[in-house]
C-alpha cells in the first residue's frame, strides 16, 4: 500500500528564454517579453511528492528532514539567487520552467531509492504550474 507526501520548497532565480537555435527575431518572437536581454526573476514553488510503503517503525513515508537535507542542498541551495541561464544543466537547453522540472526530477530522483520520486511540481507565477512525473511513471 502506497501513500505520497508531498513538501513544499521555495527559491528565487532570474533567466531569460533565449534559444541558440533560433535568431535574435525568432526568439522575440517565440518568448517575447521572457527574452529580456536583460532577464526577470520568479519567485519558484517546487513541489516534492514521494511514494512508498508506510515504515512500520515510524509511521513515515519518508523522514521529512532527511527529504529537508536532500531537496536543500541539491535543489535549493544550487538554485536560490541564481541566474538560471549560467547553470550547467541550463547550457544545453533554454531554462523555462518545464525543463527546470525535468532537471530538479533528476537531480532529486538519482539521490532517492528507486521509485520514490513521485511528481514535481513548480509553481512559477501565481496563473502557471508545470509538472513532471518522469518517463517511466505509472498512473
Ligand atoms: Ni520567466
Amino acid at each position: 500500500m502506497n501513500v505520497t507526501f508531498t513538501r513544499r520548497y521555495h527559491f528565487s532565480a532570474s533567466h531569460r528564454l533565449d534559444c541558440e537555435a533560433l535568431s535574435p527575431q525568432e526568439n522575440r518572437d517565440v518568448y517575447g517579453k521572457c527574452n529580456n536581454p536583460h532577464g526577470h526573476g520568479h519567485n519558484y514553488r517546487v513541489e516534492v511528492t514521494v511514494r512508498g510503503s508506510i515504515d512500520p517503525a515510524t509511521g513515515m513515508v519518508m523522514n521529512m528532514t532527511d527529504l529537508d537535507a536532500l531537496v536543500g542542498g541539491s535543489v535549493v541551495e544550487r538554485f536560490h539567487l541564481a541566474n538560471l541561464n549560467a547553470d550547467p544543466l541550463f547550457q544545453q537547453e533554454v531554462p523555462t520552467t518545464e525543463n527546470l522540472c525535468r532537471a530538479i526530477h533528476r537531480l532529486l530522483a538519482d539521490r532517492l531509492p528507486q521509485g520514490k520520486l513521485r511528481r514535481i511540481r513548480i509553481e512559477e507565477t501565481e496563473n502557471n504550474f508545470f509538472e513532471y512525473a518522469g518517463e517511466a511513471a505509472r498512473g
